[in-house]
C-alpha cells in the first residue's frame, strides 16, 4: 500500500516522517533547514531528500507539508516565513510537479491541532489552544470545531504579538515580539546567560556557551544543571503569561502544547501552569483550562500533515 508522508518544515530542521492511519509516526528522516537566507532551492532540496529517505523506493500516496509559514487560505502558497526563506513562492505546486504526486499544505501549528483534534489531547474540544514551541511559536485556535483561519488563511501568528515594547528584534521584522521570550531560541539564549563554569550544561558544551543547544539545556535541566532550570522556568513563566492572554481572549476548553520544546514536558509544562494560573484575569471565578502536552508532542506537525493528505486524497479519516 502506498505510504502517506508527512513533513514539518521548521526553522531549525526539517522532519518528514510515514504516519500510519492511526497516527502512528512508522519511520522518521532529518534533515537541518538550510537557513532563512538561502535561495529556496536549497529547502526544496533538504525536503525531497528526507521525503526520498522516508519513502525508501515505496509508492508515495502523497505529501503534506507542515509549514512554518504564513499559508494563504488556498493551501498553495507561502506568503512569508520569518524563519523560511519562502516569499510567495506556490510552495504546492512546485512541490507537486517536483515529486509527481499530489503535495497538500498547511502552517505548523494548524497541522499539529489538526493532529490533536482529531486523535489527540484536544479530542472533543470544540474550543480549543494549540500552541507549538519550536525556533518560534505557532499557533492555532479551534473555533466551534473548527480551525480559525481569519481573512488570509494567517490567523494564529501569537508568536508575533508584542510583548515588549522595544523588545529583542524579532526575525519577521518587528521588535518584542513573544517568540523571542518564549521558544526553542529563548531557551538557548536564556541557558547561556545564566551557565556556570561548571556542572552538566558546561560540561555538555565544553565550556563554550555559543555551542549550546536545545537538546543540551533539556539533557542538563533533567540532569538538575540549575542555569538549564532556570531557562525552562523563564520561558515557561513567559508561556503561561502568554497562554492566559490568549484564553482571557477566546475562552478555549484546553491548551495543548507541541512542537520540539514540548519533548521536555513538565520542565516546560509545571512554570506555564503556575503562570497561567496566576495570570488569566477572574480565575478563582471560572475553569482554568488545562494545559497539556501534545500527545504528538514534537511529532504533532507531521501526523497532521499527513491527516491533511488523507483528507485531501478524500479518503475516510482514520476510525476511532
Ligand atoms: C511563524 C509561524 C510558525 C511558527 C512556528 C513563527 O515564527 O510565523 O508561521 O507557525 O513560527 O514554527
Ligand atoms: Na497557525
Ligand atoms: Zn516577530
Amino acid at each position: 500500500r502506498p505510504v502517506v508522508i508527512g513533513v514539518d518544515v521548521g526553522g531549525t530542521k526539517v522532519m518528514a516522517a510515514e504516519v500510519a492511519i492511526d497516527g502512528t509516526v512508522t519511520r522518521v528522516a532529518r534533515r537541518a533547514t538550510p537557513g532563512r537566507r538561502v535561495d529556496v532551492a536549497l529547502l526544496e532540496d533538504a525536503l525531497s531528500e528526507a521525503v526520498l529517505e522516508v519513502a525508501d523506493g515505496r509508492r508515495v500516496a502523497g505529501v503534506g507539508l507542515a509549514a512554518a509559514g504564513f499559508v494563504d487560505a488556498a493551501g498553495e502558497r507561502v506568503a512569508f516565513a520569518p524563519h523560511l526563506p519562502w516569499r510567495g513562492h506556490q510552495v504546492r505546486a512546485r512541490l507537486t510537479d517536483r515529486w509527481g504526486v499530489p503535495v497538500f499544505l498547511d502552517n505548523d501549528a494548524n497541522c499539529a491541532a489538526r493532529a490533536e483534534s482529531a486523535h489527540g489531547s484536544a479530542l472533543g474540544a470544540a474550543d480549543a489552544l494549540v500552541l507549538t514551541l519550536g525556533t518560534g511559536i505557532g499557533g492555532a485556535l479551534v473555533v466551534g470545531g473548527a480551525l480559525h483561519r481569519g481573512r488570509n488563511g494567517m490567523a494564529g501568528e501569537f508568536g508575533h504579538t508584542r510583548v515588549v515594547p522595544d523588545g529583542r528584534d524579532c526575525e519577521c521584522g518587528g521588535h518584542g515580539c513573544w517568540e523571542q521570550y518564549c521558544s526553542g531560541n529563548a531557551l538557548v539564549r536564556a541557558a547561556r546567560a545564566a551557565m556556570a563554569a561548571d556542572g552538566p550544561l558546561a560540561s555538555a558544551c565544553a565550556g563554550d556557551p555559543a555551542a549550546v543547544t536545545g537538546p543540551m539545556v533539556t539533557d542538563a535541566a533533567h540532569a538538575g544543571d540549575p542555569a538549564a532550570l532556570a531557562a525552562y522556568a523563564e520561558i515557561g513563566e513567559w508561556l503561561g503569561i502568554g497562554a492566559a492572554n490568549l484564553v482571557a481572549c477566546f475562552d478555549p476548553s484546553v491548551v495543548v502544547v507541541g512542537g520540539g520544546v514540548s519533548a521536555a514536558g513538565d520542565l516546560l509544562l509545571e512554570p506555564a501552569r503556575a503562570a497561567l494560573g496566576r495570570s488569566l484575569v477572574g480565575a478563582p471565578h471560572r475553569v482554568v483550562p488545562p494545559l497539556l502536552r501534545a500527545r504528538y508532542g514534537p511529532e504533532a506537525g507531521v501526523v497532521g500533515a499527513a491527516d491533511l493528505v488523507r483528507e485531501g486524497l478524500g479518503r475516510h479519516a482514520r476510525p476511532r
